[in-house]
């Protein structure tokens, strides 16, 4: 018998070989969400891997997203290979982070010829893997990236951010785009859903209107430790955000630090 998120997971695996919800939403994402993500988390990165990464260490940024983590790291004088699925993500990236190597892959599947100092994956993007193994899947592509000592960071919405913070609905108003996000928790499949609604204004004046869901799903802590230990990540740390990293607001968001071994 499957659940929903093994449904989640085949569909996902089909839908990303053609399109991503991201691919509809790239521009909006890196103006509003990951300009903002990016100041935020710097400090963590910094405190938690940077101190100890001297440039030009190779880092890899699984789900980069628009590149703009990537382009700092690029001028701290670190080398960045970017991974993401969604194209249009990787073309403000590649724009965003010109010296960085960017490639359209889906994090489960990935190959590399090269072997990195770190891995990072930021602003809850494991989130949208949809199943325990799928989680595996990308670990083991990481762990096979890595050296060995290797630093592997990443954070991930724990069950308490989804109840709390999972509800309303946020807009935001410009002359020529207006979106509407209203986030939803539902907490016995451990999915949660941000509805985008995207008005966009044309060349002609005239305004058109996509409707659609990116989903996530709520990994448990032990979920994340099994699939880690089973990959060959040890040394594992959890550190709240708000809590253990003086991240505002954050409470329910943890990074997970671990080793390769
Ligand atoms: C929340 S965004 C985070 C982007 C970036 N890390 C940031 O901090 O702004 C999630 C990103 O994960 C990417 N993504 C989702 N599933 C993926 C997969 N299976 N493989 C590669 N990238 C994926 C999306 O295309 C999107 O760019």
């Amino acid at each position: 018998m499957y659940g929903w998120r093994h449904v989640f997971s085949l569909s996902f695996s089909i839908i990303c070989s053609v399109v991503t919800e991201y691919d509809k939403f790239a521009e909006v994402y890196e103006r509003h969400f990951a300009q903002e993500f990016k100041q935020r988390v710097l400090p963590v990165l910094q405190k938690i891997l940077l101190n100890s990464l001297a440039p030009p260490a190779e880092i890899l940024e699984l789900c980069c997203g628009p590149g703009l983590l990537t382009q700092d790291l690029v001028e701290r004088g670190y080398k960045l290979t970017g991974i993401d699925i969604s194209g249009p993500m990787l073309r403000r990236a590649r724009s965003n982070a010109p010296k960085a190597t960017f490639l359209q892959e889906d994090v489960r599947r990935f190959q590399q010829p090269r072997v990195f100092d770190a891995a990072v994956c930021l602003f809850n993007s494991f989130a949208h893997l949809f199943s325990a193994e799928d989680l595996v899947a990308a670990f083991q592509r990481v762990n096979v990236a890595l050296k060995r000592d290797a630093v592997f960071l990443f954070d991930l919405s724990t069950e308490y951010a989804y109840r709390t913070k999972w509800h309303g609905s946020f807009s935001m108003s410009e002359p020529d785009t207006v979106w509407i996000l209203s986030p939803s928790y539902d907490s016995r499949e451990r999915i949660a859903t941000n509805h985008i609604t995207l008005f966009e204004a044309t060349n002609s004046s005239l305004w058109t209107r996509t409707d659609f869901d990116i989903y996530q799903c709520c990994h448990s802590e032990q979920e994340i430790l099994a699939a880690l230990t089973h990959t060959g990540f040890g040394a594992v740390q959890v550190f709240d955000a708000e809590r253990d990293l003086d991240m505002v607001d954050e409470a329910g968001r943890s990074f997970f630090c671990a080793i390769r071994s």
